[in-house]
């Protein structure tokens, strides 16, 4: 569990708090997607959740995180790293080693992963991706793409209690990404690990996230059940966030009486709407 309460925070030399008085909790098992326009600050909520901050992060810090009761300034993120794993948006300067097994094994060695368990961790985590083909290729020749798999098969090796993803699907096309949420879904649900992901696939979010939490300058403005906060449409515009067509399509049908039902968050869903007014 992550319990923020009045979290701020203005970085070293920062004009702005970077972070306004935030208060989140993200129970365990829950899989929470966060949006916002660039330089809302989603960025440094996660590195808040990490320990990045305050700990290579530097600047006026208030308010606290704990992570499963554990306070990120009493604790270092390496101390952290067992049980929160992140996925960072320069996911490539996370990365040590040249040959693609050899990153992820990295990360299993140093957690002192039991020695007869991590081949089939390793071998899992490639397969969850699906790049078992790049295990020996050299990470340099790789795509975005691929590099961005790489680096998360590293961090789900070590089977956190809690996983942060950074924009995991910056690099990937429409249909890796769904691969990516796809999993993300498979490990939420049947390993019961707990997600928060930054994404700005908003749709691709919806679909598979529970809750949501949208950030406008360092606050965030809206949290909660990912169908209630799509019915905040007009919120979310003013914060700079494009909504689906669908969902603004559904929140003027509601404003207009016409529609009381759930807010759809993709086609099929929307024809069902309009076909419930049509009669
Ligand atoms: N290392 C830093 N030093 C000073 N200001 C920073 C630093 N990193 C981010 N910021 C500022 O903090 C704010 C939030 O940034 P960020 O968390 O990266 O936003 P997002 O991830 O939503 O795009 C921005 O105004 C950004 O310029
Ligand atoms: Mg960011």
């Amino acid at each position: 569990m992550i319990r923020i309460s009045g979290l701020s925070f203005k970085y070293e030399g920062g004009r702005d708090d970077a972070l306004k008085n935030i208060d989140m909790t993200v129970c365990k098992g829950d899989f929470l997607g966060v949006i916002g326009s660039s330089g809302a600050g989603k960025t440094t909520l996660l590195h808040a959740i990490n320990g990045i901050i305050p700990h290579h992060f530097h600047g006026d810090y208030y308010g606290s995180v704990k992570v499963n009761g554990l306070d990120t300034v009493d604790n270092k993120p390496e101390d952290l790293a067992g049980r929160v794993g992140s996925v960072r948006q320069d996911f490539e300067s996370q990365m040590v080693s040249s040959v693609v097994e050899d990153e992820i094994l990295f990360g299993l060695e140093n957690f002192s992963v039991p020695r007869n368990t991590i081949e089939k961790r390793l071998t899992d985590a490639l397969e969850k991706t699906g790049i078992k083909n790049l295990r020996e290729r050299n990470i340099a020749t790789l795509s975005g793409g691929q590099k961005q798999k790489v680096a998360i098969s590293a961090i789900i090796a070590l089977m956190p209690d809690i996983l942060i993803l950074d924009e995991p699907t910056g690099e990937l096309d429409p249909q890796s990404s769904r691969q990516i949420f796809q999993l993300l879904r498979e490990l939420n649900e049947n390993h019961g690990i707990t997600i928060v992901v930054v994404e700005q696939k908003i749709m691709l979010l919806c679909e598979f996230a529970r809750k949501l939490a949208v950030m406008n300058c360092g606050r965030v403005i809206l949290q909660g059940r990912v169908s209630d906060v799509l019915k905040k449409s007009r919120d979310m515009e003013r914060a700079g966030v494009n909504c689906p067509r669908v969902v603004t399509l559904a929140d003027r049908l509601r404003d207009e009486g016409l529609y009381d039902g759930a807010i759809p968050v993709n086609i099929p869903e929307a024809e069902k709407m309009v076909r419930s007014i049509m009669g």
